[in-house]
């Protein structure tokens, strides 16, 4: 199959929009846009997201002990943009505060969160996919940011 049908077909399956966090090895925030998060285990509880080879949080993402998802609500399109800009200073402006169990950045006003303890790590073709244990979390009542065939809904 060509890759471009392959993209059509994915873009059909909507998503929710994640906000991937973690501290890098200089003690700075970083944050990238992600919508491969899922849930993967029970027991233990366990979660998922996979990064591109070619990222530029790769490194700090295979060297970081940690991360949290941020899961964006219907309001929050503006930080799914802000945090997948190549280039810039992505938390310019973004309130956020740092998790208690790992310190990872937790943004303001999102749906719910999950901080996470990274526990494997496994290559897949031209991406990584990191597993994460759950230690912590919170959720609200608001209305999550949905992604399908490259719009916002
Ligand atoms: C809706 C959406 C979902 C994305 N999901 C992922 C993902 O799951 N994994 C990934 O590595 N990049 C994903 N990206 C791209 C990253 O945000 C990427 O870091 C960014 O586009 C390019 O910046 P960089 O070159 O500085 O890494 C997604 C982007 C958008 C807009």
């Amino acid at each position: 199959m060509e890759k471009q049908t392959f993209r059509e077909i994915a873009g059909t399956y909507p998503t929710g929009v994640t906000v991937i966090t973690g501290t890098n090895a200089e003690g700075r925030p970083v944050g990238m846009t992600a919508n491969s998060f899922t849930t993967l285990s029970l027991s233990p509880l366990l979660v998922m997201f996979a990064i591109d080879k070619s990222a530029s949080l790769f490194s700090d993402f295979m060297e970081s002990p940690s991360f949290a998802v941020n899961i964006l609500a219907s309001q929050q399109e503006h930080l799914s943009r802000q945090f997948s800009k190549k280039n810039v200073d992505r938390f310019e402006g973004v309130a956020y505060k740092k998790s208690d169990m790992t310190g990872c950045p937790i943004l303001e006003d999102v749906v719910s969160y999950f901080d996470c303890r990274i526990v494997d790590r496994h290559e897949a073709g031209d991406h990584v996919i990191v597993i994460g244990e759950v230690l912590d979390g919170a959720r609200s009542d608001q209305t999550p940011l949905i992604f399908c065939q490259g719009r916002y809904l």
